[in-house]
């Protein structure tokens, strides 16, 4: 499955203001395939862990505030190409710069309130959907 997974997760921001299923929904035509899903809630102490590499960025506790302030969908996908083609498909980290029918663009309110995460290599897409779910979660297809 190396290559062919990425994690996202749909951040509190978008939970909040009911675009799960208008996300999913434009996730699926897309092309994507839902091997695992659950909504959840990160503790401070998981969106740490989770974060980890930006724990010395100014934003880091702001981020950490923001993930943790209430319920997140995380879902692994399954597609080829996916790590690269879902980060076309959510368009840029800030929404300013997210090209027209991006995610991003359609449903992101700022630069941290962006709505949606999307692993940035396989490497990470792996790890961190064993950061979200069991093996027993996760169905490939
Ligand atoms: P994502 O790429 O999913 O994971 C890291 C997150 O940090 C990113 O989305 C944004 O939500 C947030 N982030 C990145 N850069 C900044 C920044 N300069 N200021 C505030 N938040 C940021």
């Amino acid at each position: 499955m190396f290559g062919k997974i990425t994690l996202s997760i749909i951040k509190p921001d978008a939970v909040k203001k009911g675009y799960i299923v208008p996300i999913l929904s434009k996730i699926v035509h897309s092309g994507f395939h839902i091997i695992a899903l659950k909504m959840t809630e990160l503790s401070k102490t998981s969106a740490k862990k989770f974060y980890a590499e930006h724990k010395n960025k100014l934003f880091f506790e702001s981020l950490i505030k923001f993930m943790s302030s209430g319920p997140i969908v995380s879902v692994i996908l399954q597609k080829e190409n996916a790590v690269k083609d879902f980060r076309i498909l959510i368009g840029n980290t800030n929404p300013i710069h997210a090209k027209e029918g991006t995610i991003r663009n359609l449903y992101a309110s700022s630069l941290e309130k962006n709505a949606i995460h999307g692993s940035d290599n396989n490497q990470n897409a792996f790890e961190e959907s064993l950061f979200h779910f069991s093996n027993r979660e996760i169905f490939f297809k």
